[in-house]
């Protein structure tokens, strides 16, 4: 493998997944990486591991540096498989290596991998392993993104190791930001952020404003997925920032449907049309071809969601089930919410889809559009009229 530096001593020793297009249910249309660091100096510390069918990847990576019985310390800063997975691999490849992670980590490693992580030692926000000339330092970041999380800082190198946070499941032969396709990779960035850390927002917030406050000068940013933030790590910083508060929110309608025979498509886009008709920016999204994480991803910066589908068997369409459930978890603040669909007989979609809103605090506009059937031109007036009175709310 090509060596591949982020400053003299700290090496990426990661491994490419071209071809994972399915991430736990997240659709990773363009692969990932797992990303793990050697820091070497008088002593050597590997800093994460790698998912485990690359273990043996991550093994030659490193042995084109130096040999396992050389590493000193092993730091697990996030438990998730992805990231720890090959650590088994790795302790009995380098028995004399110290293992340290949260008190959290710690008890997820015992209950992943066995009693013989017992021997793990613990980190607190604050400590420090010393190197030789380069230290490392430690910030617990519990939920961002399991309980256990933790970033690892290399103090004299300016380099950020936050694991997951500012990753993007961006698999490329480019290691860093600056040589990859700038709008591929903050599409990538964006997505990750909207499936993965938006039920987080408030604590990534907290945890950004808690780094400034520390004022840790930041020459590069390495997380655990996709490419390394070395020409301009505050890019991606800042447009956490973004996307936590809320700045990036615009006069934008996302309309998520299902159809049967058709009568729910009409509604959408009539009321699609009514949208765009006031100059609000829409997009429809059928969820049978459009997959969840890039419905989640367009509801980042729109002000409503307008939900439709039709009945069956007095209830939604599995499709809106799957989809309202997948978006209850990830809550995204500051969206109003409404509900439209077609029926036959006694109708039930719309009242569930608001139901289950609800249920999970959305600001819930009620009493969408419902109609029996096939919409006609009347019905169909009267979804454009829905669609122009959602439009004037947002702008208002
Ligand atoms: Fe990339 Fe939370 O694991």
């Amino acid at each position: 493998m090509t060596k591949v530096t982020l400053k003299d001593g700290v090496n990426w020793v990661g491994v490419v997944d071209w071809n994972i297009r399915d991430f736990h249910g997240y659709i990773t249309s363009r692969g990932t990486t797992y990303n793990a660091y050697l820091v070497s100096d008088e002593k050597i510390a590997l800093v994460d591991t790698v998912k485990l069918p690359f273990a043996n990847e991550l093994v030659e990576h490193i042995k084109e540096l130096t040999s396992l019985d050389k590493i000193n310390y092993i730091i697990v800063n996030h438990v998730e498989m992805d990231h720890s997975s090959s650590l088994p691999v790795i302790a009995k490849l380098a028995p004399q290596a110290k293992i340290y992670s949260t008190a959290r980590g710690k008890e997820e490693l015992i209950k992943h991998y066995g009693a013989e992580f017992e021997r793990v030692e613990i980190l607190k926000s604050g400590d420090t392993i010393k190197l030789g000339k380069k230290t490392l330092t430690f910030l617990e970041a519990p939920m961002l993104h399991w309980p256990d999380s933790m970033f690892t800082y290399i103090v004299e190198d300016k380099i950020l190791l936050p694991n997951d946070a500012f990753g993007q499941h961006l698999a490329s032969s480019g290691r860093f930001d600056d040589e990859v396709d700038q709008h591929v990779l903050m599409e990538e960035a964006v997505t990750y952020y909207a499936n993965i850390l938006t039920p987080f927002s408030q604590l990534i917030v907290k945890k950004i404003q808690e780094v400034v406050a520390m004022k840790l000068p930041i020459d590069i940013i390495g997380p655990s997925h996709g490419i390394i933030w070395r020409k301009d790590p505050m890019k991606i910083v800042n447009a956490y920032m973004d996307w936590c508060t809320g700045k990036v929110v615009k006069n934008k309608a996302v309309v998520v449907f299902d159809t049967m025979w058709g009568s729910t498509d009409k509604m959408a886009r009539a009321i699609g049309e009514g949208l765009a008709s006031e100059g609000v920016e829409v997009k429809l999204l059928k969820l049978r071809c459009t997959d969840n994480t890039d419905v989640v991803t367009e509801i980042v910066d729109a002000k409503a969601v307008v939900v439709g589908s039709p009945t069956l068997n007095n209830g939604m369409f599995p499709s809106l089930g799957a989809f309202l459930t997948y978006i209850g978890g990830l809550k995204p603040k500051g969206k109003t919410w409404y509900f439209f669909g077609s029926f036959g007989w006694g109708g039930g979609a719309v009242r569930g889809m608001e139901k289950m809103a609800k249920e999970f605090g959305f600001e819930v506009v009620e009493q969408g559009v419902e109609l029996k059937w096939v919409p006609t031109a009347e019905e169909l007036k009267k979804c454009f009229e829905f669609g122009q009175q959602i439009a004037q709310k947002i702008k208002a």
